[in-house]
């Protein structure tokens, strides 16, 4: 088995154990509230396709940028307590920048396993900027969140930040994973006032996991050669170093089995999704109960 690194580099046996047999592969929980997750995934499986995920949903409490911060809290402390106690987990990854701003803590102190967070990708943003104006599209629940001022003044201090806490956007992209259109005059309404502005941001931060699977609409109602920033590729490249340094591969649960994904509530809208599902790579779609 390989470990394929990012930038099309070939590591061969990233999970090498010191006597040259060949390391078992990690069960990782890839947990969002929709659809947004996936795309974390998807960046996340390019250098390790041979890990097994667990894919889950709170479809049931979404969405989450709307919600209080105790309710996030606790309800992702339940949802990762549950899958722990249905598999051998060997890492959880909250591909979800609200829950990520909040519950990072909490989760640490509940499971010892690494517990990997999504934040607005702020920093690459402030060093990509040409005219020092960023956007930072996000959930309200994100833009408000005293996180999200840290990093800015931290990482951007000399930048403008332009933030737009977007739900609408989050809704978008679960339909457009159902198969709907993303209605581009909403989006340029949306958008009206960076549109207008007579310096609008040339480096936008998708704040929002969902947000990178609009990449195409943002990126044409947007003016031309305006950069899109998610933190994705970032997340890939901190796990697979983890895997390859950082966890103890010879203490690896690595329970095997399939590729599952796990939604809160069976509905129908949920169950739609599984062609989605099956083009990511997942088997089965089952619920998760509290
Ligand atoms: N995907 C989530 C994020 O990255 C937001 C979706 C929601 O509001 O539930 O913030």
């Amino acid at each position: 088995m390989a470990t394929k690194l990012r930038d099309g580099n070939s590591v061969s046996s990233g999970l090498m154990l010191s006597d040259g047999i060949a390391a078992k592969w990690p069960t990782i929980i890839v947990f969002d509230s929709g659809v947004g997750g996936l795309s974390i995934y998807n960046e996340v499986r390019q250098p390790l396709p041979d890990a097994r995920y667990l894919y889950v949903f709170d479809n049931e409490a979404f969405p989450y940028g709307e919600k209080s911060e105790q309710f996030i809290v606790d309800r992702i402390v339940a949802i990762v307590g549950a899958m722990w106690r249905l598999h051998k987990l060997d890492m959880v990854i909250v591909a979800c920048n609200t829950a990520s701003t909040i519950s990072l803590p909490a989760l640490r102190e509940h499971f010892p396993c690494p517990i990997i967070g999504v934040v607005p990708a702020i920093k690459p943003a402030a060093r990509l900027t040409r005219n020092g104006i960023v956007g930072l599209l996000a959930t309200r629940a994100t833009v408000q969140h005293s996180y999200t001022h840290n990093l800015i003044n931290q990482f951007a201090p000399n930048c403008q930040i332009l933030q737009l806490g977007a739900a609408e956007l989050v809704d978008m992209a679960e339909a457009k994973l159902h198969g709907e259109m993303v209605p581009l005059p909403v989006l340029r309404e949306l958008f009206r006032p960076w549109l207008r502005a007579v310096d609008p941001p040339d480096t936008v931060v998708l704040g929002c996991t969902h947000f990178p699977l609009l990449s195409p609409e943002l990126q044409s109602t947007l003016p031309e050669g305006t950069r899109l920033v998610d933190s994705g590729s970032a997340i890939a490249r901190r796990v697979a170093w983890l895997v390859e340094h950082n966890i103890d591969v010879s203490g690896l649960q690595s329970e095997a089995g399939p590729n599952r994904v796990y939604c809160l509530a069976a509905t129908p809208q949920a169950m739609a999704l599984m062609p989605v599902l099956t083009r990511y790579g997942f088997g089965s779609l089952e619920k998760l109960t509290l």
